[in-house]
């Protein structure tokens, strides 16, 4: 997807840990091998087991929270869907909670929710899933430093070359202007991470929805999370 990339578009003072992940030096362009720019595909439920696409049901009762659908298609550059790709989902809880052992933030966990699944897009890259909408948690990042809700994604495309790890906002969050990951991604860019509410996406009389459709390269392409496109 991205052959080469400016090492600065990986740095972004406000958000703190970038100073270490980020590469200090010119980016040595590698040729890709065949595997990753061919494969795997069309085997990622024999990879990775069958597909999770409601967080809902993952246990005995209905976890707490306001329960949403995000549905949407995965698309190339030239608008094509991209089937038969794995979109990989993990989140916090409707209390801002992880359930990863080093989420250690004074708010509750849910045992009806674990908050990772995965779906596989279908013959036209649609995707859909069913969960609840995740509540904001703070990150130290700096003093009274919030998340805005939401979900993180993270798509192999047609082969592990593609791979994009991203997250979705959620509109009229008051805290996507104030969050440095998210501002790490430059507008007019900053807008295709946020999801829209769609009726027509919603589950009757059930679930609130929203649509986000991805695209894996190109012009329109979806940014990496706390990253411009390169
Ligand atoms: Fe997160």
């Amino acid at each position: 997807m991205r052959l080469t990339t400016r090492a600065c578009h990986h740095f972004y003072p406000e958000y703190r840990s970038t100073g270490l992940r980020s590469p200090r030096h010119p980016l040595v362009n590698a040729p890709q091998t065949l595997t990753e720019v061919s494969g795997p595909s069309g085997c990622w439920s024999a990879l990775m087991g069958q597909a999770e696409v409601d967080l809902t049901s993952q246990h005995g009762s209905a976890p707490h929270g306001q329960r949403i659908r995000i549905s949407g298609r995965v698309l190339d550059d030239s608008g094509r869907p991209v089937p038969n790709t794995i979109v990989e989902i993990w989140q916090a809880n409707a209390a801002g909670r992880y359930i990863h052992r080093n989420d250690n933030w004074d708010a509750p966990l849910d045992p009806n929710f674990t908050g990772a699944g995965r779906v596989i897009t279908d013959d036209q890259g649609w995707y859909s899933f069913t969960t609840i909408r995740p509540g904001a948690y703070p990150w130290g990042n700096h003093h009274n430093a919030w998340r805005p809700a939401h979900i993180h994604l993270s798509l192999l495309g047609p082969a592990f070359a593609t791979r994009l790890v991203t997250q979705i906002y959620f509109p009229d969050d008051p805290l996507i202007e104030i969050d440095p990951i998210a501002n790490a991604v430059p507008m007019p860019y900053r807008n295709r991470l946020i999801c829209r509410f769609d009726i027509d996406t919603t589950i009757a009389n059930w679930a609130l929805g929203y649509r986000f459709d991805i695209v894996l390269k190109g012009a329109m392409q979806t940014p990496f999370e706390g990253t411009a496109n390169g």
